[in-house]
Order: structure tokens, then C-alpha cells, then sequence
């Protein structure tokens, strides 16, 4: 390996209220977390990602990027990440952040909006289907909204295939969350395919997506107001109605029903299928001891977590 290009890192993330939904353009309310993916890029003789000769079905969102960005070099790409793969706590979105950045700071500064884009269409692009809430949040940090209207502290808007998102800063109180990974790695993409074809098919199915989006909207107050009761009683509800969508799964349900005893409200956050689930709560050492009780691993994260930076060597 010859001489180090960059080095940046960047947020995994947590989405408070909103998921799927937003897919079909309704609010969603993500929160950055203090789990961060380092990407450090360097000269190399052929183009590597942590080693291995770089491929399409292995590294689909790091060869996207590789390819988008029409590089004339070879580059040895190393990623050291404290968020657990396929957790649903946005492990993709951070790489492609991370590497994104990477890779534009070299003509100039970081602009948040340029990776955000760029990052979300490579998001989009290999899984077929996304809204630009994980990518944005990674970028920004700390709290978003995106919306599909446009309202007070816009940051950037993304638009794709007729639809358009307006991401904004969303301030994140001091709340306290515990993340419980089930441990199952869930693939996002045929996730959302699963939703979007009983949202075509069915008016009940565009009810529940209606029915997310107004208790999001209801969140925010909630969220603005530092009501953590109120805001865990929509989290909860928002779960239920995940479930009847079909995305959450026998290990989520587990560790949010252990949970609610001890918590404010609890619910799946990210895709689905799997990956993780979150707790408000004011008993984290308890939920956490529930969580591993329950086959889960446990995470108090810390909400706020500022978005992508680069890092001194
Ligand atoms: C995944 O973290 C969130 C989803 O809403 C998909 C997306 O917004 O792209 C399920």
C-alpha cells in the first residue's frame, strides 16, 4: 500500500418513527448514533476493499461507488466499523458515506449535500428501492426529519424516479436508548419490495402507511416537547402497525414485549426482518439485562452523534 488519501468516518443511526412509510413519502424521524464506520483510502496497485479484490455481489455498495465515481487509479479501500452489519443501525449507509467523502475530498471540502446525494443514489441503486433518510442522517448527524413538504431548518431536498424528499435538522433531546440487536441479518431491499407490493395491492396496506406517517407527525411534537411518554407510546404503536405490514419478526417481537415493562414504548428500527429493535426507557441497565436474557445484544447508545468528519491520520 502506497501513500493514505483519506480517512473518514461516519454514523450508523436509529429511526425514532417513520420507517417503510417514508419510502411512500410520508415523515420519518432518524437520530445519528455513537456507532461510527472508519474508511481510510489509499494508493494501491490493484483496487482492494479491506484486502479482497473488489466484487459486484460481495461489495455491491462499494463497488457502486468505486464505479459511479469513473476512478483512474487503483485503491486500497480499508473500513473498520463499530455498527454491526445488517443490524438495521444503517452499517450501508455509512459506508457509503464514508467512502463517498473519501473520495470527493480529494478535489474539495466535504459539502454534506453532494454526499448525501451521491450516497443515497448508490443506496438506491443497489437495493432497488429507498427513501434517503439513512444516507442523510449518516451525512448530517445528530437528528433529521425528512419530510415531503418543506419546513423550517431544511438542509438539503433528494429527488429519484418522481419523488422528492426534504431533509431537515431535527434537534434530539437527551433521550435514553438501548438498542437490542436480535443478531438476525436482514437484508433491506427485499424488505422493502415485500411492503411496496402489499402497498400496491392493498388499501389497507396504504391506510397503515398513512396511519405511520400521522403518528410520526405526532412524534415530532412529542419529540419537541421532550415528552418521553407520549413519544413512547407512538413508538410502540408504530411497531404494531410494522408488524401488520410484515416486517417484523418472531426475535424483534421478543425483545420489544421483554422490553415494554421497563420502557416508555419499544419498537423495530431500520428494515426489519431482523436486525435490531430500540427501548426508550429510563431503566436502560434493566432493558439491557432483558435484551441479553432474551438471545439479543444489547447497545445504550447516545443520541446526537455528529455526522461524517475527516479524521487526522
Ligand atoms: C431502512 O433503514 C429504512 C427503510 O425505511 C428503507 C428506507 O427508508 O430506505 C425501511
Amino acid at each position: 500500500m502506497k501513500g493514505v488519501l483519506a480517512i473518514t468516518s461516519a454514523p450508523g443511526k436509529v429511526i425514532l418513527l417513520g420507517e417503510h412509510a417514508v419510502v411512500f413519502g410520508q415523515p420519518a424521524i432518524a437520530a445519528a448514533v455513537n456507532l461510527r464506520l472508519h474508511c481510510r483510502v489509499a494508493t494501491a496497485s490493484t483496487t482492494t476493499l479491506n484486502g479482497a479484490g473488489l466484487s459486484p455481489s460481495a461489495h455491491p455498495y462499494v463497488h457502486h461507488i468505486v464505479q459511479a465515481c469513473g476512478l483512474r487509479e487503483n485503491l486500497a479501500i480499508d473500513t473498520r466499523s463499530e455498527i454491526p452489519s445488517g443490524s438495521g443501525l444503517g452499517s450501508s449507509a455509512a459506508v457509503c458515506v464514508a467512502l463517498v467523502s473519501a473520495l470527493v475530498s480529494r478535489a474539495h471540502a466535504i459539502d454534506p449535500q453532494e454526499v448525501a446525494a451521491k450516497a443515497y443514489l448508490t443506496e438506491a441503486e443497489v437495493q432497488g428501492r429507498a427513501s434517503p433518510t439513512d444516507t442523510s442522517v449518516s451525512t448530517h448527524g445528530q437528528g433529521i426529519l425528512v419530510d415531503r413538504s418543506e419546513k423550517a431548518d431544511l438542509l438539503w431536498s433528494i429527488s429519484r424516479g418522481g419523488q422528492q424528499w426534504f431533509i431537515h435538522h431535527c434537534p434530539m433531546p437527551k433521550l435514553s436508548l438501548v438498542v437490542g440487536y436480535t443478531g438476525v441479518n436482514a437484508p433491506t431491499g427485499p424488505l422493502v419490495a415485500k411492503v411496496k407490493r402489499f402497498y400496491d395491492r392493498t388499501v389497507f396496506a396504504r391506510d397503515i402507511v398513512r396511519e405511520i406517517g400521522q403518528l410520526t407527525e405526532e412524534g415530532l411534537t412529542r419529540l419537541k416537547a421532550n415528552d418521553a411518554v407520549g413519544l413512547g407510546q407512538l413508538m410502540t404503536k408504530d411497531h404494531r402497525l410494522l408488524a401488520v405490514l410484515g416486517v417484523s419478526s418472531k426475535e424483534l417481537d421478543r425483545l420489544v414485549e421483554g422490553c415494554l415493562p421497563f420502557s416508555y414504548g419499544a419498537k423495530l428500527t431500520g428494515a426489519g426482518g431482523g436486525g435490531s429493535m430500540i427501548a426508550l426507557t429510563d431503566s436502560p441497565d434493566k432493558v439491557s439485562e432483558v435484551i441479553k436474557r432474551r438471545g439479543g445484544i444489547p447497545y445504550k447508545v447516545k443520541l446526537g452523534e455528529p455526522g461524517v468528519r475527516l479524521e487526522k491520520e
